[in-house]
């Protein structure tokens, strides 16, 4: 039976992925958390991508996720060579080498420039930092070089996550510990739990679906206000909680401040799928993840 390749099967995405195609995931990743996993390093495949051969000569693979990728923003801007590799030439090899089969890539709102967001499809990018100016080279190049690549936007993506490095993660941990957060106010973007990202992906993909296509949450909100509400809900106090503005948080990479995705053409193309809108409010991630991690 062929199966999906899941390339970044230690990811936040990657793990939801993998978990909801169940026996049809084939995990791949460069640091190999399961012996089974496959060895996918998207560095090495940028420089060698001969080395896909032996992936695809000895497994079926019937579909691609490349949840991989150099997400660290501000580490892209110090290491565009990682930045290269890992959002645009390694997902570029991988999906020349899938080009028979559904290939998906996940690429994000940093491609704009967050003068005018929630952005839909149309709009026209205009990236800000290394990591956005990658992922657009990779959006752009996977779209041409493949003739049924599928690529996902999205942003913010909390919920569980086996490396609990999202936002909420962080939250809980300061907070809890009683340490001071610095959050910004000005930074604006719908954030998107993880497992709807991950169903969405696997629907579209099976549906035969095609081309760009941004995936988000529904609520369009501050970083701080995300903060304040997953205060409310998890009873955390947000009395160390500072609300900042970007520039007072000198980040290396530059942020798109009204960023934010519309997922209309999602909705629509799904509707048949799910019979509603496929995304949760936040409020009610913020609970599935306390109740996920057992809070
Ligand atoms: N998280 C967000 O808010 C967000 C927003 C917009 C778009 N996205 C996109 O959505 C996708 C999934 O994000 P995520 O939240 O699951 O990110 P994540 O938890 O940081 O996972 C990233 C994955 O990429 C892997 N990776 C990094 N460099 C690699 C390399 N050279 N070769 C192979 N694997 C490599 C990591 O492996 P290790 O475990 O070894 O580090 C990890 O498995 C990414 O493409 C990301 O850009 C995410």
């Amino acid at each position: 039976m062929p199966k999906y390749l899941i390339v970044g099967a230690s990811g936040q995405l990657g793990t939801a992925l993998a978990a909801q195609l169940g026996g049809e995931a084939l995990p791949a990743a460069r640091r190999l958390l399961n012996p089974a996993w496959l060895d996918i390093d998207l560095e090495n495949i940028a420089a060698q991508p001969s080395l896909l051969d032996r992936v695809f000569g000895e497994h079926e693979v019937g579909g691609v996720f490349c949840a991989a990728g150099a997400t660290n923003v501000d580490r892209c801007e110090s290491d565009p060579a990682w930045a290269e590799a890992a959002n645009h030439l390694g997902p570029l090899a991988l999906a020349k080498h899938a080009t028979a089969i559904p290939f998906v890539f996940f690429s994000t709102d940093y491609v704009f420039d967050g003068a005018a967001g929630p952005y839909t499809e149309d709009a026209a990018p205009r990236p800000l930092s290394q990591y956005g100016r990658t992922k657009l080279e990779g959006e752009q190049a996977i779209l041409a070089a493949h003739p049924q690549a599928l690529v996902v936007r999205t942003t913010t993506v909390y919920g569980p996550d086996p490396q609990g490095k999202n936002f909420l993660y962080t939250l809980r941990r300061l907070l809890s510990e009683g340490k001071p957060m610095r959050v910004p106010a000005d930074q604006l973007a719908n954030p998107t739990y993880v497992d709807d990202l991950a169903a969405v992906s696997i629907a579209l993909l099976q549906a035969g679906q095609t081309g760009l296509f941004h995936a988000a949450g529904p609520d369009f909100l501050s970083r701080y206000d995300f903060a304040l509400q997953a205060c409310g809900i998890l009873g955390l106090s947000p009395a160390r909680m500072a609300s900042v503005t970007t520039p007072e948080l000198a980040q290396p990479a530059a942020r798109p401040l009204l960023g934010g995705l519309v997922s209309a053409r999602l909705d629509a193309a799904l509707l048949p799928v799910f019979g509603r809108k496929p995304m949760r409010p936040i409020e009610q991630g913020i609970r599935d993840w306390a109740a996920a991690v057992s809070l």
